[in-house]
């Protein structure tokens, strides 16, 4: 199953989920690919230094046609590969503007190695352009970070506007996987109402599991680890735990 985590809203918890999403996986013994398609390169950072990095995803979006397999690699953490991105990746909108099978690039080099894995999870920018809609059209679904603020259903509009163009052009069988409240502070009336509003429009499809602020989640990307090596014990780590068997129910697995 390939799952895009997106919202075109930045900070709102995509990479830290795409990252211990991926971790959980694969420490259930799934094999994971985790593809980093943000510019920005945040997961990628997580397991490889830039030194370290000779092909990116840039590459297979290029006509010289690069095959993905080529590019993927192993990480320290047993189970899960990583599909590096590149900061030129920002530059692939310029790049393919005008071809025609522009938004097509990223489904047709994955359907290479879609067997090789159980899952694929795609971080996407925090943007609704060319990289968002390759990787929507590349899945089966879409797992929906919402930080709860008073402007977070607002913001959402716009993806599911993309979401709905994309399912009826390109990609009948998408579907949100879920929608995921990240950075949930119990102690504000705020972000409780904003919740509230969320499950209102998105009802079942809100995860129970709620991500809350948790220093731990902050702090491990600095260590370079996941939060399930990082801090085993935190609520952080019991929370994408959770989240892991809600999206294995969902997945059917
Ligand atoms: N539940 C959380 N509690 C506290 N900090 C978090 C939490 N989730 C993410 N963060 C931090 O917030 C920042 C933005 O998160 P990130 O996952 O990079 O968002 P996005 O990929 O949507 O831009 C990062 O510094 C990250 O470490
Ligand atoms: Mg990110």
């Amino acid at each position: 199953m390939i799952i895009t985590i997106a919202n075109q809203k930045g900070g709102v918890g995509k990479t830290t989920t795409a990252i211990n999403l991926s971790a959980g996986l694969a420490h259930n013994g799934f094999r994971t690919l985790l593809v980093d398609s943000d510019p920005q390169c945040n997961s990628t950072s997580m397991f490889f230094t830039p030194q370290e990095i000779k092909a990116s995803l840039f590459d297979v979006f290029l006509d010289s046609g690069v095959d993905i397999a080529t590019i993927v690699r192993e990480t320290e953490i047993s189970g899960l590969s990583s599909v590096p991105s590149s900061i030129h990746l920002a530059k692939v909108e310029r790049i393919l503007a005008g071809e025609i099978d522009a938004p097509l690039k990223l489904k047709k080099a994955l359907s290479n190695i879609t067997s090789t894995f159980d899952f694929i999870i795609i971080d996407s920018p925090p943007s609704l352009g060319l990289l968002t809609v390759n990787a929507l059209i590349a899945s089966q679904a879409t797992l929906i970070p919402i930080t709860p603020s008073p402007w977070s259903l607002e913001g959402v509009q716009d993806f599911l506007d993309t979401f709905k163009s994309v399912k009826e052009t390109f990609n009948e069988n998408l579907q949100i996987l879920g929608v995921l409240i990240t950075m949930f502070d119990s102690r504000t009336l705020l972000a409780r109402e904003a919740t509230e509003k969320i499950k209102d429009v998105f009802g079942d499809l809100v995860f129970n599991e709620v991500i809350h602020r948790n220093v731990r989640l902050e702090e491990s990307p600095a260590y370079r680890e996941d939060i399930f090596a990082f801090a085993p014990g935190s609520r952080g780590a019991r929370a994408y735990e959770n989240l892991v068997k809600e999206v294995l129910e969902r997945a059917g697995k």
